[in-house]
This record gives C-alpha cells, structure tokens and sequence, in this order.
C-alpha cells in the first residue's frame, strides 16, 4: 500500500500518518523530517534548506527528489509508504511517477485533508514536540495527560520547529496553494484522488483514512 497525503500546514498530515504507520505497517516518509534532520546534521544540503525552511518557501526540487528516492529503497519501505509532504510540486508528482515505475511500484491513493484553513495557524502556533522521542504534542488540542511531561517516554523536554509561527505559517499557506494544490487535478485526473474531512477530530480522521486504505 503506497500513499500521499496531501494537505496545508497543519491539515495533521504527519499526526495521521504516524497512526497509519503503525496500524498498517507501512513507513512514514515525511520530507520535512528528512529536512529537519539534514538542517541538524548541518550537511550541505541542511544549510541550503534551513533558510528556505525558516522563511517557509519550498526546497529545490532536484534536493528533495534525491532525498526520497534513496529513501524508498529502505528494508521498512518494502510493505508500503505513506508520503508526508511529498510530492509538493508538478515536477516532484512527475519525478514520483518516474521513480515509482523505474522501481515497478505505484501509487494505491493520494488523500487530501480537507481544512478549514483559519483553524490552520492555531494548529501550527499551539503544536511542539517531545524533545527526546518526538512525540507530538498541541497546547490545546493534544496535552500530555500530565501536564510536562511526555506520554511517550516520560521527558520533561519538549521543542517547537522554528518555522512554527504565524508570519512563516502564511508563507508556507501561500506556497501550498500556489505550488502544492495544482497537482490535485493530476491526480483527479489518475482516478486516485480522495477527501477526507480534516476538521474532525483526530480520531475521527483516523477512521476515516483507515476506511479508505482497507477498501484500496
Ligand atoms: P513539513 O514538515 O512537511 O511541514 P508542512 O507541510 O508545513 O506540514 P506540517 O508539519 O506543518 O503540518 P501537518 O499537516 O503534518 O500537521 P500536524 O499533523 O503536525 O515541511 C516544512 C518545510 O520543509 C516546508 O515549508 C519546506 O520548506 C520544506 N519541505 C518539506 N517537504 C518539501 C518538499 N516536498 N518540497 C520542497 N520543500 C519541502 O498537525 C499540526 C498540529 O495540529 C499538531 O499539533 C496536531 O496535534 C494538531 N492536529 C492535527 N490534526 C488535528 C485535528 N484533526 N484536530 C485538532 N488538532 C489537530
């Protein structure tokens, strides 16, 4: 099972796909992790893309392509993947395309998160992770049950990306809608696009998603 979600900042793009990876054992390949860690590695690429990332306009093509193709080789992958953030570009959904046949795989569905886009900033600003394990956390709509403290792994260190804020977060809004949701008709036009509605609740959105893979 080979999926893209697609969505805006926020849209819970990478709250759902952790979900799904464990539930249907396929791995989460989100471009804006392998990102981030290139920026902390402080590799030749992690320098180029810090800049873009901080002030939230996309990475170059040619970088992110050569990031997830590598990427779906791995062992974890041999099951199926679900792409975060990627493809955000016409020519990232034609590269995919490309890179998919060349390894004869396809694509069983591409799921847009349907948001409504004022509750998007909210999303954005409130969330921060786990500073140890990662997990992911909202000031309002996702506490640990004890206040500090993670549910995850017990840490009291917890972090906030830097591009988390409101003027970056309308940056980033812009970029998806003049770059990222004119691939939604390539797709459409395959006959795997579907919608699923992203203002319900977390776990609601699950069901749903859950729904579509079991029916693909
Ligand atoms: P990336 O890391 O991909 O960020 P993004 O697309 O902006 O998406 P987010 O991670 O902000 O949102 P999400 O949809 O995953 O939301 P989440 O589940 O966390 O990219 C960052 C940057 O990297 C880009 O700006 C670009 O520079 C670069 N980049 C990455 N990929 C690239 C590519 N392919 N090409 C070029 N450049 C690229 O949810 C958000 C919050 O809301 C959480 O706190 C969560 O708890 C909460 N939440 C989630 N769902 C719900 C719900 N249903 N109800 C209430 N709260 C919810």
């Amino acid at each position: 099972m080979n999926l893209i979600l697609l969505g805006p900042p926020g849209a819970g793009k990478g709250t759902q796909a952790k979900r799904l990876e464990d539930k249907f054992s396929i791995a989460q390949l989100s471009t804006g992790d392998m990102l981030r860690a290139e920026v902390s590695s402080g590799s030749e690429l992690g320098v180029t893309a810090k800049k873009l990332m901080e002030a939230g306009e996309l990475v170059p093509d040619s970088l992110v392509i050569g990031i997830i193709s590598g990427r779906i080789d791995d062992e974890d992958c041999k099951n199926g993947f679900i792409l975060d953030g990627f493809p955000r570009t016409e020519a990232q959904a034609e590269a995919l395309d490309e890179m998919l046949s060349s390894k004869e795989l396809k694509l069983n569905k591409v799921v847009q998160l349907v948001v409504d886009e004022e509750a998007l900033v909210e999303r954005v600003t409130g969330r921060y992770t786990c500073a140890k394990c990662g997990n992911g956390y909202h000031d309002k709509f996702q506490q640990p049950s004890k206040e500090g403290v993670c549910d995850n792994c017990g840490s009291e260190e917890f972090k906030r990306r830097a591009d988390d804020n409101e003027e970056t977060v309308r940056t980033r809004l812009r970029a998806y809608h003049e770059q990222t949701a004119p691939i939604i008709p390539y797709y459409e036009a395959k006959g795997l696009m579907e919608r699923v509605d992203g203002m319900a609740d977390i776990e609601d959105v699950t069901k749903q998603l859950e729904r579509i893979l079991e029916a693909a």
